[in-house]
């Protein structure tokens, strides 16, 4: 009797779910194949949320894949990659269209939605823009929309699907965490030359460090008297301090209205 009653609870919210995901996605279809199909394909390695384990990056936050085009995902998930992602061609380009078209739900989840960061925007964009390009000079590392330096991510699509908050923790607290391909090391050389560049690559031998300017400096470890290894990236720590909150809020406005226009990309 108790049982008869839970199922018929379970039915009903089912229904009531179902309908709303009717109403809320015009794509609804696509919504539905894609996540049945992303169970059955792609969960096994990427976990259920997209997550993902110890194994494989976490599809639905990880920047590098946010902000992969839709063709690239296509791309990627027909013809697998090199680090071992398998190749998916054999299910179809229909049911590909469908686990990238669910990949990019999955990433609007687990950030708020774009509604909500357009609600966030209450700074001053221009001004904003005056200080990224001016005064906080956070284009010499990072571009926007192919004008800036390279040696850091391009925030193009940064503020895309993140809250304001995080962005604001991003610029005045970063390295929390420190990405390992970000990290700052000097070294010394046996001439007495001191190095100080992003670390981009180590073996037993060798590591390559790339200066501030882009370039290269690939050096033997056999050739250095010194390593020293930092817990930062070249983000300047102290924007915080450096920056007033207003200045800081229209910076975190522009990168979000930025992100919104650079929708389609270059
Ligand atoms: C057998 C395990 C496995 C399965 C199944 C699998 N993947 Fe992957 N996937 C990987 C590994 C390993 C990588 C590469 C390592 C990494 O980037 O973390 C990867 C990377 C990716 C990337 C990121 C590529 C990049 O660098 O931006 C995407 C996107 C992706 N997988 C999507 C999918 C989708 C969609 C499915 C289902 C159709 C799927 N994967 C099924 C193991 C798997
Ligand atoms: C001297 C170089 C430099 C300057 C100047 C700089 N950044 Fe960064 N920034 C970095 C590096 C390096 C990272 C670490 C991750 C990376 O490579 O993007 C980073 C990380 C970030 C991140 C997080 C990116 C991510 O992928 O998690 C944001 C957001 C950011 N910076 C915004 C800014 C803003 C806004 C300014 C100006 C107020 C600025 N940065 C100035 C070098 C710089």
């Amino acid at each position: 009797m108790l049982g008869h009653r839970v199922a018929r609870l379970i039915l009903c919210t089912t229904f009531v779910v179902v309908g709303t995901l009717w109403k809320a996605h015009g794509q609804r279809d696509d919504h539905i194949q894609g996540s049945q199909r992303f169970m059955e394909y792609c969960a096994g390695c990427h976990g259920a949320d997209g997550k993902g384990g110890d194994k494989v990056v976490s599809l639905a936050t990880t920047l590098s894949v946010m902000t992969r085009s839709d063709a690239e995902l296509i791309r990627i998930v027909h013809d697998g990659t090199t680090e071992g992602m398998p190749p998916f061609a054999q299910i179809g380009d229909a049911n590909i269209r469908a686990v990238v078209h669910y990949l990019r739900i999955i990433e609007g989840k687990s950030a708020p939605t774009s509604t909500s960061a357009e609600a966030a925007v209450t700074g001053d964009v221009n001004a904003g823009r005056a200080l990224y390009f001016g005064k906080a000079q956070c284009s010499t590392c990072h571009m926007i929309k192919g004008n800036g330096g390279f040696i850091a991510s391009d925030l193009t699509t940064y503020g895309r699907s993140r809250p304001a908050d995080a962005i604001l923790q991003a610029i005045t607290t970063p390295n929390t965490p420190l990405a390992p391909s970000s990290r700052v090391v000097s070294v010394t050389t046996r001439t007495g030359l001191r190095l100080t560049g992003v670390l981009r690559y180590e073996d037993n031998f060798s590591l390559a460090l790339q200066m501030e300017d882009g370039r290269y400096h690939l050096l033997a470890r056999s050739d250095l008297t010194d390593v020293h290894y930092t817990d930062h990236s070249l983000m300047p720590p102290d924007y915080g301090t450096r920056l007033t909150s207003k200045e800081l809020n229209d910076l975190v406005s522009f990168l979000i209205v930025t992100s919104r226009s650079g929708r389609r990309g270059r």
